[in-house]
């Protein structure tokens, strides 16, 4: 790293035609946001800490770039404009009347994942309606937020409505741990419906349990407010949502919305109703937003509040579409994982015959479906799949654990059926010493969250080949790694002695590719557990 020459992670000079191209968009919103009778706002890029932790800002700590000044108080780099501006509404503007009507062109600034491609200094133009808490109040910033894609997207665009009350609600009519209501809502927004079956079958009989556990389901058209009301009966927050789809489609926006329920991101700061807009192009939303009514509230200013951001980089740097952009695409992990996928491709009639033979080409369509497929190491299935380059993988769970899932995880395929444990040398007593123990292991991030929730510190070596070698050439006391058979293990003198997590191949879908080709997805999807069963006989 040089320091004289480089910029930060996460940070890039942006020239010419990238700065057009961003002013662009920016141009367009403010105009649109001005002509709507909203006023500019501009707060400060650095902010004092404890402004976004105790107005309950959901922004995780280890997300905010800190600063300290002078006299030693924490500093962050803004990380969010809703905040801030609630901060002035309920002071500087603490008697002006209401409602409000405000936006802003900022940056703000967050710590990324290393290597992820994503940016730490984000540039947002969006809008807060505050003190007014009533439909048309959603109506109106909903609408500008269809007018805001209208206007700076260039191959159309699509926005979904959730409410934050229905995961709430449901989710406190269970007893359940906190801690798992948390994994829940993960697993709810991560479209993981074979995981949320499992966490929610001890609650089997429950109705609640019954609606959560087809929440991540629930998206797509109007039809998916009558199957929720068919699961859970008539409810105040799906009526609410039917009147304002109404009221949005009256106005010309109804072809571009639909709902889902399963979005469940930031609950505990949002109160009502929750949307995000997509566009092709982008491989995550683009637009965000909801009603926060608590957040004036913990400024001193009781006042309702709706409001919305849009990337301004994610919209003005969506990739142009490609001849062949209405296919599907699919990235495979090689090896096993791909010949198993092929199989079960084949169960169903997808000619494979291209990725059999796959020669020099890297690109592979089937001549008999529009699904185009890659192959690629497994971590980079993940990175395409997040950015969107494809819309589908097929990739392990361990390199979910150990990567991260940016995506909806929509099926277990059932093979490539292994586990994660952690083994020692036969005959050593491994919890049986206060000495900090050392874990050899290629998935360092799965490692360090299993001894964590145990409570226990251990020295993490990252080791890329044979793993087995670290104990017995005595650098490491254990290793944290997959088990198939046992066999590696036996042959190198090494006990499992506990499990870390179970691991097979997953189905992941691109969340934006998700809204926008849902019925090519569907059908794939149904066509994959068809498959399955006619292998499982
Ligand atoms: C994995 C793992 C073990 C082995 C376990 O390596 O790292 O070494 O499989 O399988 P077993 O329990 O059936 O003996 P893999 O063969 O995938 O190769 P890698 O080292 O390149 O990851």
């Amino acid at each position: 790293m040089n320091y004289v020459i480089d910029t930060p992670e996460g940070t890039r000079d942006r020239l010419f035609s990238e700065c057009r191209d961003r002013r662009a968009v920016q141009d367009a919103l403010t105009r649109l946001f001005a002509a709507r009778g909203y006023d500019e706002i501009c707060t400060p890029e650095m902010e004092y800490y404890d402004l976004f932790v105790q107005s309950g800002n959901p922004i995780p700590q280890e997300s905010m770039l800190k600063i300290i000044d002078r006299s030693g108080r924490i500093m962050v780099m803004r990380p969010d404009c809703t905040t801030p501006i609630a901060r002035v509404a309920a002071t500087k503007l603490r008697d002006a009347p209401l409602p409000q009507r405000l936006y802003y062109n900022e940056t703000v600034f967050r710590s990324g994942v290393a290597h992820r491609g994503g940016s730490s200094e984000i540039a947002q133009c969006g809008v807060e309606l505050l003190g007014a808490g009533d439909m048309e109040a959603d109506v109106e910033v909903i609408a500008l937020a269809a007018e805001a894609l209208r206007a700076t997207t260039k191959h159309g665009f699509h926005i979904e409505l959730g409410h934050a009350g229905l995961f709430r609600d449901m989710a406190a009519q269970l007893d359940m741990p906190q801690a798992d209501v948390e994994r829940m809502r993960g697993l709810i927004e991560g479209k993981s419906y074979a995981a949320l079956g499992d966490l929610l079958a001890p609650y089997g009989g429950h109705p609640a349990a019954r609606f959560l556990s087809r929440l991540s389901g629930l998206f797509g058209g109007q039809a998916v407010l009558e199957e929720a009301e068919a699961l859970v009966g008539v409810r105040e927050e799906l009526r609410y949502l039917k009147t304002l789809y109404e009221k949005l489609s009256a106005l010309g926006y109804g072809s571009e919305i639909g709902f889902d329920l399963g979005l469940v991101h930031q609950i505990e700061y949002y109160t009502g109703v929750i949307f995000r807009g997509y566009t092709t192009g982008a491989g995550a939303p683009v637009v965000s937003g909801g009603r926060y009514d608590n957040l004036l509230g913990a400024f001193g200013r009781s006042a309702p509040a709706i409001g919305f951001a849009v990337d301004v980089d994610a919209v003005a740097g969506c990739r142009p579409l490609e001849a062949g952009d209405d296919r599907l695409r699919i990235a495979l992990t090689k090896g096993r994982l791909q010949e198993q996928t092929v199989e079960l491709f084949e169960r169903v009639g997808l000619d494979c015959t291209p990725v059999r033979k796959p020669g020099r080409r890297l690109v592979h369509p089937l001549p008999n479906y529009p699904l185009d497929a890659v192959l690629a190491k497994a971590p980079d299935v993940i990175t395409y799949v997040e950015h969107g380059v494809c819309d589908l993988g097929v990739v392990g769970k361990d390199t979910i654990l150990e990567h991260g899932s940016p995506f909806y995880e929509v099926l277990d395929l059932g093979f490539g059926r292994c586990r994660f444990a952690l083994a020692v040398q036969e005959g050593t007593d491994f919890y049986g010493t206060y000495q900090t123990r050392r874990i050899a292991t290629k998935y360092p991030n799965v490692a360090r969250r299993f001894f964590k929730e145990k409570g226990m510190d251990v020295e993490i070596i990252r080791i890329e080949g044979s793993v087995e070698l670290a104990p017995l050439l005595g650098l490491a006391d254990g290793i944290v790694d997959i088990v198939e058979t046992g066999a590696t293990l036996r042959a190198n003198g090494l006990v499992p002695i506990e499990d870390v997590a179970p691991v097979s191949a997953r189905l992941v879908v691109n969340t934006a590719s998700m809204k926008l080709k849902r019925a090519q997805i569907t059908d794939l999807i149904e066509k994959c557990k068809r498959g399955l069963e006619l292998i499982s006989g």
